[in-house]
């Protein structure tokens, strides 16, 4: 089967998923990566040139996968594996006209990304944009009673999403000593029983919540649903928290309750876009504390993540199920 070529589409994978995909299929990569503007335009025209004839892609990054390049790549396209839980950036309906099935890789990132969920509400409850600001300019003067943070210990949290990355969250915060947990989503979940966590509607969560934790995959329906009516909702001392996607929040909004504040916090780990231009409105706010989507960004959970996108290829080009089906 070395016949069967497999793009991987920017060179942010890891050796550990390349060697499982040589051992039965020649591995095709692209040099760049697409985190910055030029390495995404280089990234692209390469695709562009690497991708037809391929039978699988191995989609490391979060730009688009466009039909144009569907087209290119000809029809013994069988497979698309996102190294991502989040897939907003393929388009299901077409792959599904196509026949061409999608996997991604949840579950294997929750604990690292819930991890980050929690250094965000630390981040933003603590302050940390002004206290780094004080170490970095040498000036301590504001003491201890000027930068006063709030408590994790006896607050409300809600999650927007009790999925994987939400129930994670949940389970590390009771250490914590949360007073309560609220989630809201489709459906209630079986989970949520044993992690203490009671079923709320949106606007419900947005009102008695300490902190607001979106943990949801970006949809038409999620997208901007943090906005300038929600964020009026929420309570004068909330802390957002976003480890989804950037455009799960209208950012315009945001910036405007936070420079009023309407809401006391926020920590982002996703923004739009990404990177986030150094002079952007929302980096001139004290009260916010982003980190450039490193959720899923440790040593043990990027290799977890490449072995299972690679072990999805080769299930898929084998003729066996997916292992972490999106579509199938
Ligand atoms: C995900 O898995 O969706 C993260 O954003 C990393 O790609």
């Amino acid at each position: 089967t070395k016949s069967l070529k497999v793009l991987v589409s920017s060179n942010d994978y890891l050796d550990s998923g390349i060697k499982i995909l040589e051992e039965h299929f020649t591995v095709i990569k692209s040099r760049y990566q697409n985190f910055s503007e030029e390495g995404l335009t280089k990234n692209k025209d390469e695709l562009f040139d690497l991708i037809p004839g391929c039978s699988a892609l191995v989609w490391v990054s979060h730009h688009p996968i466009t039909k144009e390049l569907l087209d290119r790549a000809g029809p013994q396209l069988k497979v698309v594996s996102t190294a991502s839980a989040g897939y907003n950036h393929c388009n299901v309906p077409e792959l599904k006209k196509r026949g061409i099935k999608l996997a991604n890789t949840p579950g294997v990132l929750s604990a690292a990304v819930a991890e980050v969920a929690i250094a965000l509400m630390l981040g933003a409850a603590r302050r940390f944009t002004e206290n780094l600001d004080q170490v970095h300019s040498g000036e301590w003067e504001i003491g201890f009673d000027k930068v006063l943070g709030q408590d994790i210990q006896g607050s409300t949290v809600g999650i927007v999403g009790l999925g994987g990355i939400g129930q994670a969250t949940v389970k590390r915060l009771r250490g914590f000593y949360v007073e309560k947990f609220l989630y809201t989503g489709h459906r209630e979940k079986p989970e949520a029983k044993e992690l203490g966590a009671e079923f709320v509607d949106l606007d419900t969560l947005l009102a008695h919540s300490d902190f607001v934790v979106l943990a949801v995959p970006l949809t038409d329906e999620t997208k901007h649903m943090i906005n300038k009516t929600t964020l009026a909702k929420m309570k004068k001392n909330a802390i957002l928290i976003n480890v989804g996607r950037g455009d799960l929040v209208n950012q315009d909004d945001l910036y405007d309750a936070l420079k009023n504040r309407d809401i006391y916090s926020a920590g982002l780990d996703v923004t739009t876009p990404e990177p986030l231009p150094k002079d952007h409105k929302l980096l001139t706010l004290p009260n916010i504390f982003i980190l450039p989507h490193i959720g899923s960004a440790t040593i043990g959970t990027r290799n977890a993540m490449a072995v299972l996108a690679a072990k999805n290829v080769v299930n898929a080009l084998n003729g066996k199920p997916l292992i972490t089906p999106v579509l199938e």
